[in-house]
């Protein structure tokens, strides 16, 4: 377990150093599989709570979420007290807290717990290598999102891609736009889990970023290089120039030498 707890921590320790996680900002999930039985002999179990819907796929499962309200970099430094391990039932309608000695009995999942669950969901039904999802408020994707021009995927991506050739390479399939709407709600969780079938990283509107990874590190990975490209673009902005950028040309040369197709 602690393995797996180390990995969290490690990604929150870099949410933290970009400057992307201003108090309780974020959070992370890593879904760890399912467990035999007898890895629990040394833990106990919390009581058994309600997820108020079924999630079949996640029949049996374990997976690792940040607390409600914990601070990155609390989790940095001390990832048992702040990391909830949620064992979920059988019917994949219940969850109970998995309890060691050092676990912090009064943490409750992320307030995004519903979003995490939704995507863990849909990329075991469809068979996806992804385990990990951060969510994270990168400023400078989220600045983009408050420019209505930009607010809608083809715009965005054009735009990211055009500034450096590792958002090509890397966020190839690009960034979702997901519009406006409430955080934490189930309407937020099933729009993001919609674009996520086809994509690996979404932009919530003047909220923040979701991605999925095999780790939290690659996810992290590719909000990293997405927010490098807003950055670059603000940076030309506030020079006072209009940049031409990589055109669309050289952009389809790439995506060949690459193989990649969109
Ligand atoms: P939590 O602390 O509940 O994870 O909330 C942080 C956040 O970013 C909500 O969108
Ligand atoms: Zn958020």
């Amino acid at each position: 377990m602690k393995k797996h707890l180390n990995k969290i921590s490690k990604t929150s320790a870099l949410l933290d150093k970009r400057g992307w996680a201003e108090a309780n900002a974020g959070n992370i999930s890593l879904r760890i599989g399912n467990i035999s039985n007898n890895y629990y002999k040394k833990y106990q179990l919390g009581e058994l709570k309600n997820f108020q819907k079924t999630f079949t796929h996640l029949s049996n499962q374990v997976i690792i979420v940040t607390g409600a309200g914990t601070r990155m970099r609390d989790v940095k430094r001390k990832p048992e007290r702040y990391l909830f391990i949620l064992k979920i039932n059988e019917a994949g309608n219940m969850f109970q807290q998995i309890i060691s000695n050092k676990t912090n009995k009064n943490l409750k999942p992320t307030s995004e717990l519903i979003s995490h669950l939704y995507i863990h969901n849909m990329l075991l039904a469809n068979k996806r290598e992804e385990r990990s999802i951060v969510h994270t408020h990168p400023a400078n994707l989220i600045a983009l999102s408050h420019i209505q021009k930009f607010c809608n995927q083809d715009a965005i991506n054009n735009l990211l891609w055009s500034i450096q050739p590792e958002t090509v390479v890397l966020a190839n399939e690009g960034i979702a736009f997901i519009p406006y709407q409430l955080t934490g709600s189930e309407k937020l969780a099933i729009e993001t889990t919609k674009a996520l079938e086809k994509h690996r990283v979404a932009l919530w509107e003047k909220h923040g970023c979701i991605a999925i990874g095999k780790s939290p590190e690659k996810a992290f990975d590719l909000i990293d290089v997405l927010e490098k490209s807003a950055f670059i673009f603000f940076i030309y902005k506030n020079a006072g120039y209009n940049v031409e950028g990589i055109n669309d040309i050289k952009q389809k040369k790439m995506r060949r030498h690459f193989k990649i197709l969109l």
